[in-house]
């Protein structure tokens, strides 16, 4: 076991958010700094990877910096960096590393690299009030994963299983193309269910009976489509509402009893939603019921957590500098989840 930092900086530039957090002793969250690229994207319908990166060049150095002033410290009195190394876009990654290496080696500090769905696992314990208790069954679930995990400790972390095809916040966005919403898709779609009949049309649940911890949405999606032309065919108003409440149902549904059988599978106590979509609040609502109902506590980070930010990264950087993993000066960036 190495010295815990006392002082860490944290870079996150994965997508299309620029962050950056300043973690005091593992535990005092001093600051948590976003600047995020959405208006720009959504002019697009979605994430241009080129203008992402580009934004994170202009933004990271006033991003990194409003952290520290936030937190009330100089770039000198940090002890150590962590940066998320992978996945995510290389352009927009490399950016993000860069800078975090500039700081950490240019005054021989420990860099760690940080993995973007671990860090959004670490998330569920910025809020010491509503962490879980070890062991648990995470599920993260945003616009690039769509995983189900084991956490036994905060370097345990074990893989049960994943989407095939699209991530859940994938679907949601998509889903937003089809129906003409803007992008990201989620945050819409949630608000607009709330007015919409979440019966109003049965789409398909991929079940995948022969990996029940698995997950599929691009049946779903393509159901979305069909059912929408179909009604452009009938020449009457397109239901927006009951088809954001009935698609969302769907995915609901999948998430929480897949997680649910997980949990039981594995015999845990607890389960964690994190990631983008975990701030959805029928989401959250259901998973929460659902757990009551067969005895298992349930939890979440606040919304702001949930999607991407610099505090997850801090957490997830600080257990892997207390326990020695630390980055090299030839370290690269990586696009795809690796264990
Ligand atoms: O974690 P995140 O910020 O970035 C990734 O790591 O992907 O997640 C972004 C995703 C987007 O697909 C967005 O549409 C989705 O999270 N999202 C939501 C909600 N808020 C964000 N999906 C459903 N309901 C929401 N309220
Ligand atoms: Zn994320």
């Amino acid at each position: 076991m190495k010295r815990p930092p006392r002082l860490l900086l944290a870079i996150e530039t994965s997508c299309d958010e620029t962050a950056a957090a300043v973690l005091r002793e593992g535990k005092d969250l001093l600051s948590n700094v976003i600047a995020s690229q959405v208006k720009i994207h959504a002019e697009y319908g979605g994430i241009v990877p080129e203008i992402a990166s580009r934004k994170h060049v202009e933004s990271i150095d006033f991003v990194a910096k409003q952290a520290l002033n936030e937190a009330g410290v100089r770039l000198d009195d940090i002890d150590s960096v962590a940066v998320t190394q992978g996945p995510g876009l290389v352009g927009s990654l490399v950016v993000g590393l860069s800078y975090a290496k500039a700081c950490a080696f240019s005054a021989g500090k420990p860099l760690a690299g940080v993995n973007h769905v671990y860090a959004h696992l670490m998330a569920c314990f910025l809020d010491k009030e509503t962490a879980p208790e070890f062991p648990f069954v995470g599920l993260v679930v945003s616009g690039g994963h769509t995983s189900l995990y084991r956490v036994d400790d905060y370097l345990s972390v074990d893989f049960i299983g994943s989407t095939r095809d699209d991530a859940a916040g994938e679907a949601f966005d998509k889903v937003a193309k089809i129906l003409g919403l803007p992008y990201p898709g989620g945050p819409v779609i949630s608000r607009l269910s709330i007015k919409g009949k979440r019966d109003a049309f049965s789409f398909p649940r991929a079940w995948l009976p022969d990996t029940p911890f698995d997950f599929s949405f691009s049946g779903l999606k393509t159901s979305v489509l069909q059912t929408v032309r179909k009604i452009e065919s009938m020449d009457v108003e397109i239901p927006v509402a009951d088809l954001c409440a009935s698609f969302q149902e769907a995915v609901v549904d999948v998430l929480v009893a897949k997680t649910l059988q997980a949990a039981l599978d594995q015999g845990v106590k607890w389960v964690a939603v994190a990631g983008g979509v975990a701030s959805n609040s029928r989401l959250r609502l259901s998973m929460e019921r659902a757990c009551i109902k067969k005895g298992l506590n349930f939890t979440s980070p606040r919304p702001i957590f949930c999607t991407d930010n610099g505090a997850m990264v801090a957490l997830a950087g600080f257990h892997k500098i207390k326990n020695g993993l630390l980055l090299c000066s030839d370290a690269d960036v990586y696009s795809r989840m690796r264990p």
